[in-house]
């Protein structure tokens, strides 16, 4: 596998990026929702990091694999938030935004909810990807359009402990596809 991005400047990064939500939330006490599966190791390191009184809350979506999940609408709520966030400031983290539908779709849904404000944060940005618009207010990495694994992101459920970002080659997609 290639190396895309190594455990040091992954650490120094989630350092760099807990500081400006430590300082714009530290007595908000936000709502931070990680998005399951993918975004639960970067959620963990920048929480622990960000060291600020938060409620963490999950919300876990559809995956019909990269083939199927083509548009917005196909985006369906598997597990839903069980808090009212009205009226609350909420940060949401994302392992990774691709086509954008998936963001561009939880975007509107957490909006609908008339949160007093929400931050999108998201760990990579496979910008060449992009299908549709969605500003995301912080973002990790641009990352070039590989198909990536490690630190919670996955192939085939493999992978998501690694410490470090890597692509696969044609081969080991092959290999592992399996
Ligand atoms: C990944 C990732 C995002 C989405 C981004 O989820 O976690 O939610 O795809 O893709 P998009 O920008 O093209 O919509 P995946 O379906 O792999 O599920 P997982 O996080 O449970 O592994």
């Amino acid at each position: 596998m290639e190396i895309i991005l190594k455990e040091k400047e992954i650490k120094k990064r989630v350092r760099e990026i807990a500081r400006i939500l430590k300082k714009e939330y530290k007595d908000k006490n936000p709502v931070v929702i990680g998005v399951l599966k993918g975004g639960f190791v970067f959620l963990a390191d920048l929480v622990r990091e960000m060291a600020i009184d938060c409620t963490l809350e999950f919300i876990r979506l559809s995956s019909y694999g990269k083939k199927s999940k083509i548009k917005e609408e196909d985006v369906k709520i598997l597990w839903d938030l069980p808090l009212d966030i009205e009226g609350k400031d909420v940060i949401l983290i994302e392992d990774i935004v691709d086509t954008g539908h998936t963001l561009k779709f939880l975007k509107n849904n957490i909006l609908k909810r008339k949160p007093r404000s929400l931050k999108t944060v998201v760990f990579l940005d496979k910008y060449e990807r992009r299908e549709v618009d969605v500003d995301v207010d912080i973002i990790g990495f641009k990352v070039p359009n590989k198909f990536l694994v490690g630190y919670g992101l996955d192939y085939n459920e493999k992978f998501r402990y690694f410490k470090d970002v890597y692509g696969l080659t044609e081969e080991e997609i092959e290999r592992y596809g399996k």
